[in-house]
Parts: C-alpha cells; sequence; structure tokens
C-alpha cells in the first residue's frame, strides 16, 4: 500500500484549484491509500502576521476538509504546527540545502518580482516543504502543477541527504494529473488565495453567483463559434465526464452559443455539487471542541512517524552521541 502524503496552506478561503489540484484525489485515495493529510499554517506564516486570520484560516481549511468528506478514521489528518518534529527537521535538512537551489525556486522569484520584501522563512519555504515529505516517508505526493517545482527540490534534498549521511529517507514522487494540474480563475490566471480571482468552495449562493457571472469571457459575436481555450470552458469542464464534455464543446462550435447561459448552468452546477456538504459544515463549525479534538488525535498518530525520521536522521548526522 502507497502511503500518500500532501498539504494545503490555510492563507485564505479554500477554491475550486484547491479542490480540483488536490483535496478531491486526497479524499479519493483514503479508501485504497495509506493517507496523510495536514493543514500547512507553519507555510502560512511566511505570508501572513494576523493572529487571528492564521487561527481561523487554520480551522476553516480543517472544517472544509472533513465536511467535503476526508475521515479522519480512514487517514492521518493534521495540523502541521502541533507536529513541530518537522520545524527541526527542517533545521536538518536546511545543511544539505544549497542556496542556489532555494534562489532558482519560481514561487519565490515570482514573488520578489511583485515587489514583496522576503523574510528567511518565505526564502527556506520549500525547506520546510520537504521535511514535510521526508518526515513521514511519503511515496507519492498528489499537488497542482505550481508545487512541481517543490516537489523535484525535495527529491534533490533527500537524494543529497542519503548520499551524505546514508539511507534515510524515502525519494518521493510527485502525482501531477494534466486534467486538472492548472485550474484557471474568474480572470484566467492560475485560480490562488492571493490573487482574488478565487471561486470559493464554500461561500453563500449570491457572492458564488456574482463570482461565476464575472468570469471573464472573449467579445466573439454570438453568431461565431466560441473560443474553448477560455477559463469559462475550462472551468465548467471540471464539472463534466466525457460525453458533457463532449456536449458543451458542441455547444461551443456550434453559433449562438450565449456565455450568460453558460456561466447560470456553470454556477447552478457548482452550487448543486458543493451544496450537500454545507449542513456537515455547519455542524462541525457549531463543534469546534469535536473538530479540535479531532485534530489532536491526528497530530498523535503524524507525531510517532515523524519521531521515527527524524530520530533516524539525527541518528545518522551524528547527533545522538
Ligand atoms: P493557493 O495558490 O491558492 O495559495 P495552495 O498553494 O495552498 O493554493 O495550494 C494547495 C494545493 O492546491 C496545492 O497542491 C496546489 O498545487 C493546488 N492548487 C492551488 N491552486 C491550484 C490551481 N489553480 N489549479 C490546480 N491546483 C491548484
Ligand atoms: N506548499 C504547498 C502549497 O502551497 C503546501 C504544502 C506544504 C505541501 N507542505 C507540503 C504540499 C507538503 C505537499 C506536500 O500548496
Amino acid at each position: 500500500m502507497k502511503r500518500v502524503l500532501s498539504g494545503i496552506q490555510s492563507s485564505g478561503k479554500l477554491h475550486l484549484g484547491n479542490y480540483f489540484g488536490m483535496m478531491s484525489r486526497m479524499i479519493r485515495y483514503q479508501e485504497e491509500n495509506e493517507l496523510y493529510c495536514f493543514i500547512a499554517n507553519y507555510h502560512t506564516l511566511t505570508s501572513i502576521n494576523d493572529k487571528e486570520l492564521i487561527k481561523n484560516n487554520t480551522l476553516d481549511a480543517v472544517i472544509d476538509f472533513l465536511a467535503l468528506g476526508l475521515d479522519p478514521e480512514k487517514s492521518v489528518f493534521w495540523v502541521q504546527s502541533d507536529v513541530p518534529q518537522v520545524t527541526e527537521l527542517t533545521w536538518l535538512l536546511s545543511n544539505v540545502t544549497g542556496v542556489g537551489l532555494l534562489e532558482r525556486a519560481t514561487s519565490y522569484k515570482d514573488k520578489l518580482t511583485k515587489g514583496l520584501t522576503p523574510n528567511v522563512g518565505l526564502f527556506s519555504y520549500p525547506v520546510l516543504m520537504a521535511s514535510d515529505i521526508l518526515c513521514f516517508g511519503a511515496d507519492v505526493v498528489p499537488v497542482g502543477k505550481d508545487q512541481k517545482q517543490h516537489l523535484e527540490m525535495t527529491r534533490d534534498i533527500a537524494i543529497r541527504f542519503n548520499q551524505i549521511f546514508g539511507e534515510t529517507f524515502i525519494v518521493p514522487d510527485s502525482e501531477i494529473e494534466k486534467t486538472t494540474m492548472l485550474v484557471p480563475g474568474i480572470d484566467g490566471q492560475k485560480m490562488s488565495k492571493s490573487y482574488d480571482n478565487a471561486i470559493p468552495i464554500f461561500t453563500d449562493e449570491k457572492k458564488m453567483r456574482k463570482r461565476i457571472m464575472s468570469i471573464v469571457t472573449d467579445s466573439t459575436a454570438i453568431d461565431e463559434p466560441k473560443d474553448k481555450d477560455t477559463p469559462l470552458f475550462q472551468l465548467f469542464s471540471l464539472f463534466l465526464d466525457e460525453n458533457g464534455k463532449k456536449e458543451l464543446s458542441d455547444r461551443y462550435d456550434t453559433p449562438g452559443l450565449r456565455y450568460g447561459d453558460v456561466k447560470k448552468e456553470l454556477f447552478e452546477t457548482v452550487w448543486s455539487t458543493f451544496e450537500p456538504y454545507q449542513q456537515k459544515r455547519e455542524y462541525l463549525v457549531n463543534h469546534l471542541d469535536y473538530v479540535r479534538d479531532l485534530c489532536q488525535k491526528g497530530a498523535e498518530k503524524a507525531s510517532t512517524v515523524a519521531t521515527t525520521y527524524l530520530n533516524k536522521a539525527r541518528e545518522n548526522m551524528g547527533l545522538h552521541y
């Protein structure tokens, strides 16, 4: 049985990109794999420094996952900061990680380009991510395309550590699904919590409708066939099976299609997909002690595994004298 692990930052409301890029796969995988899933709130600290926001976002992300069907009985589910062993391992791994490797990280470079003054946390973010993965002996890491480079760095770090200090870590594989690896936002860029272009999984009906109605479209005349390499078509396709996609594609090729109609249909589809989970979400929001208790139990299970890998690394590096 493969050990599948992935995490998600709690830096804002979880959205359709997170859902298709990672969450839905993780929820599916819990049935036939050893599933390890966590909320990466240490990573959130690299971009947010508001205490209440950090707390609320963490709980919100936990609740979203549980509401959508992540089952703590079938998986190990925890909040990253409840297993601080990963931060010690981050330090150990930092010593086999070249500065050049981190300087080449595109997500870091993008943030510099946007004018952000980086802190050391942001710079060493990929080392913490490597630690998240190596500390639990993951074989496979399902992620969206934006995380591909971080996974390559994790592999580099693991290989280098094993070469220098002897076999310690499993070298993991990333798993990126072609159809869901880059979900577009309402403006056509990658959907992201930080670009204000996301469609949240859970929000009220009015806001969801407004968001979907504002997906950018082009000015192709009504009697012309429409371009399918566009966010509205791509977003709708995520909810359709092969027949549904074919039908939508045919409608795009046939003159007469109105974008406004497609948007309304997309809204109905998105709303009816997630509405059934709202009741469970509501229940969890009103039972936070139960939610915290589940997180603690998950953290205990995760901690046992983390301690084993951390101790192996400490031993192999000569820290047990
Ligand atoms: P965000 O960019 O919104 O902050 P995260 O970086 O927390 O999202 O991503 C959490 C997971 O969701 C990662 O596996 C990431 O690859 C995936 N993901 C995020 N945005 C998208 C997207 N637009 N398309 C596909 N996967 C995505
Ligand atoms: N960096 C990831 C993101 O922004 C979140 C993350 C942290 C992660 N640690 C991880 C993903 C370990 C997979 C495995 O989406």
